[in-house]
């Protein structure tokens, strides 16, 4: 155990060094940086570190992609069509870096941890300058340092984590709210997810370098915290001292100053009573919570190595809603599963009504190659998924609205988060529960957290009026 702790202080040690030394030669240069940021939260917080490191050898950011000097595109591959942006977007760099030779482009995330990517940009896209993977982010300055002293194309992919480097720099997109990765990787292989062999086996951080940061960001301004894993409710399992999830945000919670905690994303078949008893009696865990179902038929379920019933899942959504009633629940669905009939359909579609999600991200099946599902028969035809998707849109929708309509003539505690962008006597924030309202305010509302009551709904925002309790 000393010895992991001692190599990843030492690797860090050693990063900082080359971010010292570059920042010599590239401080002075005004140098511009853009980051691209494709997929998930997991992703989003990758790029905050990224960025941390960049400003740290002296970058600068800018918001014009055909300004900067450096250019990083961290990528996804979960659904193809994220993979086909990627491509697209690299094809049209190539005429930016026409005019501008000097300028480094890199490529990093989940879609360069696949062969195949990896041989269609070095035969196709021979203007990419860097390209790394999802498990040494941390390298970035080296891999620069090394691009610099080279002058070639420098790939560097690791196929798994050799350890957690902690205390690296890292930009925040917002002062007041983080997302605090608390483990990597997973360990489920659903059939028809590509991220378990992108992302690697799952790894989680040790509680008291979760504490730390959080009581440094604590300390720093922030008043929300998002725990983020692809499946947090197996947290802590194979730490040397195992410790579960609902124990770890139980610590949290004593944390002084911290307002809110969210967590993203729990998997059914692991959510325990021990986590429903946290929600229930939790002063500062938000009432919302995501809570992906994929498929409501028992059947392709278990196709899709989820390993949970339909009524089991309904079962939990009961337990939750008993433990607490003002939770909002939102999901991710898949249509379109191989096999899935009208019927599977229809199950989907009944799970949706009965739970009454307050908001849903949904997707259409994507083959992904190198996964079981890819190469199952019975893939459905792409018109009979189409159709299905806007119906089931159309019940998510209704749902949605009726859920809005209910918080209306409510007065809720929002986080304010932003000025609203079409109207500038308008601030943005959200509920605990996760809806997004408008409401008259100024800028200096941002960070904080103030009470609003509810005048309209629409399906997926509300608008309000900022109130003295
Ligand atoms: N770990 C999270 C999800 C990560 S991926 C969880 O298990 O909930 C986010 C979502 O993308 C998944 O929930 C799933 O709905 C969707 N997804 C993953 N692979 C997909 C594929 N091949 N086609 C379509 N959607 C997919
Ligand atoms: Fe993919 Fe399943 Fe892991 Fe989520 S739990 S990341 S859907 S394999
Ligand atoms: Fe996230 Fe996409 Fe990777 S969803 S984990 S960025 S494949």
């Amino acid at each position: 155990m000393k010895k992991t702790i001692d190599i990843s202080h030492e690797e860090s040690l050693h990063q900082k060094q080359i971010m010292e030394k570059l920042s010599h030669s590239i401080k002075d240069k005004k140098l511009k940086y853009h980051v691209s940021t494709f997929g998930c939260q997991m992703n989003a917080h990758d790029s905050e570190k990224l960025k941390g490191i960049l400003e740290q050898i002296g970058y600068i950011p800018t918001e014009v992609e055909k300004e900067a000097d450096f250019v990083i595109y961290n990528t996804c591959c979960v659904r193809e069509n994220a993979e086909q942006k990627v491509y697209g977007r690299l094809g049209s760099l190539k005429n930016n870096k026409k005019r501008n030779p000097n300028m480094l482009i890199a490529l990093c995330g989940c879609m360069m941890q696949q062969d195949t990517v990896i041989s269609e940009i070095r035969k196709t896209y021979k203007h990419v300058d860097i390209l790394f993977g999802t498990h040494n982010l941390y390298k970035l300055a080296e891999l620069i340092q090394t691009r610099l002293d080279t002058g070639k194309m420098v790939i560097d992919i690791w196929e798994n984590h050799k350890e957690i480097v902690e205390d690296l720099p890292s930009i925040r997109k917002f002062s007041f709210k983080s997302s605090v990765n608390i483990m990597f990787g997973c360990n489920n292989f659903c059939t028809y997810c590509i991220v378990p062999y992108v992302r690697g086996r799952e790894r989680s951080r040790k509680p008291e370098d979760i504490i730390s940061e959080i009581k440094e960001l604590v300390a720093d301004g922030v008043v929300e915290i998002t725990l983020l894993g692809q499946n947090v409710n197996s947290y802590g399992k194979n730490l040397d001292n195992p410790i579960t999830f609902a124990k770890l945000i139980q610590e949290i919670e004593q944390i002084e100053g911290l307002e809110r905690i969210r967590f993203m994303t729990s998997h059914p078949k692991d959510l325990s009573d021990e986590l429903i008893e946290v929600i229930r009696t939790s002063k500062k865990l938000c009432n919302h919570i995501h809570l992906p179902f994929q498929s409501g038929s028992t059947n392709l379920l278990n196709k899709m190595n989820r390993k949970y019933t339909k009524e089991q899942y309904l079962e939990l959504v009961r337990k939750i809603k008993e433990a607490r009633p003002d939770v909002a629940l939102t999901t991710d669905i898949i249509v379109g599963f191989p096999g899935e009939t009208e019927e599977d359909f229809l199950d989907t579609v009944d799970v949706v009504k009965q739970v009454e999600f307050d908001n849903a991200f949904t997707f259409i099946y994507s083959i992904r190659t190198g996964t079981p599902a890819a190469t199952m028969e019975e893939q459905v035809p792409e018109e009979v998924t189409k159709d299905r998707f806007n119906r089931l849109l159309e019940v998510l929708n209704e749902i949605a609205y009726k859920k809005s309509v209910e918080k209306v003539s409510g007065t809720y505690d929002v986080l304010v988060e932003h000025v609203n962008r079409q109207n500038d006597n308008l601030v943005s924030g959200r509920l605990g529960s996760n809806n997004l309202v408008h409401f008259e305010g100024s800028k200096d509302l941002i960070g904080k957290i103030v009470p609003v009551k509810i005048t309209s709904a629409k399906s997926y925002y509300l608008l309000g009026e900022h109130v003295t309790k």
